[in-house]
C-alpha cells in the first residue's frame, strides 16, 4: 500500500514509516520541517510543507491510498496558544486535508487522536471508548472536534477511518518540540542533572506506553482494515512519582524535582482501557515499562555522545 504520512518527521511519525517500510509498504512524508534524529532514509519520498498550504497538501495525496495524520502544532499545555490559532491550524488545516482526499479518491484515514486529553476527568470506573468525552483542553476540543469531522466525511462519502486515542508514548526521538513525554522529560533533566518541573504534586496517575508498540497497533489496523476508534494505552497506571523513582533506578542517577502549581488541563487520573484495541487487532502493549526507559536512556545517551563528538 501507498501510505502518506502527515508529520512523519516526528517522534511517533519516524517509528511508523520505520514500520510501515519494514511491513514493505510504501512511504511519502509531508512535514514542514526536516527529522531532527537521523539522516533521511532514501527508501522514503519527502515532502515539505504546511498543512495549512492547500496545493503542497493536494500534491502530498495524490495516489496515496492510506493518509495518516500525525500532525499538531498544540499539545495540551502549549504555552500561548490561542485557541483560534489551534482551530485554524489544526481543525480547519484538517478540514481543507479531508476534502483534498475526496477529490484525489484516497479513501482512507488513520488519525492520532488523543486518550489523555479528550476523555477529562474520569467519571466512570473504566476508561474506554465510550466513557463521555469533556476535554479540558483547546487541544482536547480541537482533537474531538477533528475525530468529529472525519465521522461526517465517513457518513457523505464513505471515508473509511482509523482513530487511534493514544495515551503517553515514549521512547527514543521524543525530545520535544512540544512539551509532552514525562518519562523524555526526566531521563533528558537526568542526563543534564538539572531538577525536572513537575506540575502538581506527582500524584497524578498516567499510562505509558512504548512508541514502537504504538506503530505497531497502526500497521496492524491498516493491514487488518480495521475502521473505528481505539484507545491505546499501557493499561496500567502509575504514579508520576513513582515513574520518577523508576526512572532514578535504572539510570542509577536519582533525580531532583520541582513540584510547581497543577494545571487546569490535566485531569487527576488518566488510564485508558485498551481492550477493543485487543478484541479487534489482536493488539496489546508489548514492552514492558523498564525495558522500554531502559531503550530511551541508551539512545539519549549515544546521541549526547555523538553530539559531544562532533563539537570536539
Ligand atoms: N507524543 C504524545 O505523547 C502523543 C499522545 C497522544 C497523541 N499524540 C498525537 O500524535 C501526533 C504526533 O505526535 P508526536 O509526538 O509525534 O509530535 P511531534 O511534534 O514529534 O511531530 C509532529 C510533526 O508534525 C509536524 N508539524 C507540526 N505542525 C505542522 C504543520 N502545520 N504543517 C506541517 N507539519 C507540521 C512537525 O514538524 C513534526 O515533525 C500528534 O497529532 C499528537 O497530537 C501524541
Amino acid at each position: 500500500m501507498r501510505f502518506c504520512v502527515l508529520g512523519g518527521n516526528g517522534f511517533i511519525g519516524s517509528h511508523l514509516t520505520d514500520a510501515l517500510l519494514q511491513a514493505g509498504h510504501e512511504v511519502r512524508v509531508f512535514d514542514r520541517s526536516p527529522e531532527r534524529h537521523r539522516q533521511p532514509s532514501p527508501a522514503i519520498e519527502r515532502t515539505y510543507g504546511d498543512l495549512r498550504d492547500v496545493v503542497a497538501l493536494r500534491n502530498a495525496v495524490v495516489g496515496i491510498d492510506v493518509v495518516v495524520h500525525l500532525i499538531s502544532s498544540s499539545a495540551p499545555a502549549t504555552p500561548g496558544i490561542e485557541p483560534a490559532e489551534d482551530v485554524t491550524g489544526n481543525l480547519v488545516g484538517t478540514l481543507r486535508l479531508l476534502e483534498m482526499m475526496r477529490e484525489a479518491r484516497c479513501r482512507r484515514i488513520i488519525f492520532l487522536s488523543s486518550g489523555g486529553a479528550i476523555y477529562g476527568d474520569q467519571v466512570r470506573p473504566s476508561i474506554d471508548e465510550s466513557h463521555p468525552t469533556d476535554p479540558l483542553s483547546s487541544y482536547g476540543i480541537v482533537k474531538l472536534a477533528t475525530e468529529k469531522y472525519i465521522q461526517l466525511f465517513h457518513r457523505l462519502h464513505g471515508l473509511e477511518f482509523t482513530i487511534f486515542r493514544p495515551s503517553n508514548p515514549y521512547g527514543e526521538r521524543q525530545l520535544g518540540r512540544q512539551r509532552v513525554g514525562l518519562i523524555s522529560a526526566a531521563l533528558a533533566a537526568t542526563l543534564r542533572a538539572e531538577p525536572l518541573p513537575i506540575w502538581g504534586d506527582g500524584t497524578v496517575i498516567r499510562d505509558f506506553f512504548y512508541v514502537g508498540d504504538l506503530a505497531e497497533a497502526i500497521v496492524t489496523a491498516v493491514e487488518r482494515g480495521a475502521s473505528g476508534i481505539f484507545n491505546l494505552g499501557g493499561g496500567q497506571g502509575i504514579a508520576v512519582n513513582d515513574v520518577i523513582s523508576l526512572v532514578g533506578r535504572i539510570t542509577g542517577r536519582p533525580l531532583r524535582v520541582h513540584y510547581g502549581p497543577a494545571r487546569p488541563v490535566d485531569p487527576h487520573s488518566n488510564v485508558l482501557d485498551v481492550r477493543h484495541a485487543e478484541a479487534v487487532l489482536g493488539w496489546r502493549p508489548r514492552t514492558p515499562l523498564d525495558a522500554g526507559i531502559e531503550r530511551t536512556w541508551n539512545w539519549l545517551r549515544a546521541e549526547a555522545r555523538a553530539a559531544s563528538t562532533d563539537r570536539a
